[in-house]
């Protein structure tokens, strides 16, 4: 795979060091609770199964799909669902999990759809936030990184779906 326009920007080490700190968070909140961590493909998908990993409370899991930017670096601005949610929401404590929220179209729109199937709670675990994009209305609970607008790609995130393999986190 080309490297050559990638430019290192978190190390694996620093990674794996945030999401264990993140995990033990949430170990602490959760410790009396059966959470669901929902995981947003694809970007999700690499952040969720190392998080899961250093969970020591009982929990499930589920994944959920939204429509991506296509091939294009900016927002189309719309969202829908791809993969619907095949658990039952309804008086359950949820955990969404996002590899990096933006704009935070995608989250507000997922925010809504959970919240309408009547959890008993709802709180965000996100790798990454580019701080300088715009306003959020929702809190991030469980937050990896704050990050400078840069289009970031590798640890599963894509650039025209490639470089999800990555180990590491590159500003392309
Ligand atoms: P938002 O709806 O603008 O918050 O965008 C969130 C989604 O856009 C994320 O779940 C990512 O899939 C994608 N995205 C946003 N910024 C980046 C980036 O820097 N690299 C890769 N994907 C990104
Ligand atoms: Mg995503």
């Amino acid at each position: 795979m080309e490297k050559t326009k990638l430019q290192l920007f978190i190390k694996q080490k620093e990674i794996s060091r945030r999401v264990k700190e993140l995990a033990k968070s949430i170990n602490k909140d959760y410790h009396d609770k059966i959470p669901i961590f929902i995981g947003v493909l694809n970007g999700a998908f690499i952040f969720m199964s190392d998080l899961i990993r250093e969970i020591k409370v009982k929990c499930e899991i589920d994944f959920i799909k939204l429509s991506s930017y296509g091939d294009y670096k900016i927002s189309s601005g719309k969202v829908k669902t791809i993969k619907e949610l095949n658990c039952d929401v309804k008086g359950r404590d949820i955990i969404i999990v996002e590899d990096i929220i933006d704009s935070g179209l995608s989250m507000k729109y997922m925010l809504n759809l959970i919240r309408n199937q009547k959890p008993k709670s709802v709180k965000i675990a996100a790798l990454l936030y580019k701080k300088n994009v715009g306003k959020i209305n929702f809190n991030i609970d469980y937050l990896g990184f704050e990050i400078e607008n840069k289009f970031v790609v590798g640890y599963g995130l894509d650039f025209a779906q490639k470089y999800r393999n990555l180990k590491e986190i590159y500003v392309l």
